[in-house]
């Protein structure tokens, strides 16, 4: 599928069938994760497969009840490694959200080449997820998403959007 495409027509997906996902296609998206850059090729991810249904269950519960969730076949949780760096002399040890919400992103993209769906799940309860499926200390919870095929035709092109002389300018702010 074209990429300009991919980009455009990407939306977030709350309704999901059961059909499972086959592994080929799968792991071609994980692996544009995989691929992703990082600062000084860290690569400070991990992804985790939630497909078993009493922890799929806990962690709608633990992302403020997004019941939707429960409804694609695999939840996937993106995790961070906290590294002693500090991009821009102020993020501090969350610099590392950077490099995991680019891959994420790479997935999110991925899947939507694959006629997949996703949601970007940023309301979350990082420690009840760490719990849930043992997540070392040294990790965060950065991001999680339903993955699964659309049960409607949602590949729509973008809704509310700024125009674009809101959001570039020339040579200051
Ligand atoms: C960082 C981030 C956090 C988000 N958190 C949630 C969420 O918890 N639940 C949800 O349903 N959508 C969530 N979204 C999806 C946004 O609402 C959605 O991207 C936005 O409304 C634009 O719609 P679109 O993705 O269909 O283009 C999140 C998106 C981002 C990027």
């Amino acid at each position: 599928m074209d990429f300009y495409k991919v980009i455009r027509t990407r939306r977030s997906v709350r309704s999901f069938k059961k059909e499972p996902i086959p592994d080929e296609v799968l792991n071609r998206v994980l692996d544009t994760a995989r691929v992703a850059p990082s600062g000084g090729n860290r690569q400070p991810w991990k992804f985790i497969l939630v497909k078993d249904e009493r922890l799929r269950q806990r962690m709608v519960a633990a992302c403020n009840d997004q019941k939707f969730m429960m409804d694609a076949p695999l939840i996937v949780v993106a995790c961070g490694q906290k590294l002693p760096i500090n991009r821009g002399g102020y993020m501090g040890e969350m610099s590392i959200l950077l490099d995991v919400s680019i891959a994420f992103t790479h997935l999110i993209l991925a899947a939507r080449a694959e006629g997949l769906g996703t949601c970007w799940i940023g309301a979350f309860n990082n420690k009840e997820i760490k719990k849930l499926l043992k997540v070392p200390n040294e990790y965060e919870v950065v991001a999680a998403t339903p993955l699964g095929y659309p049960s409607t035709d949602v590949f729509t092109n973008p809704g509310n959007r700024k125009n674009l002389d809101e959001i570039v300018s020339l040579n200051k702010f």
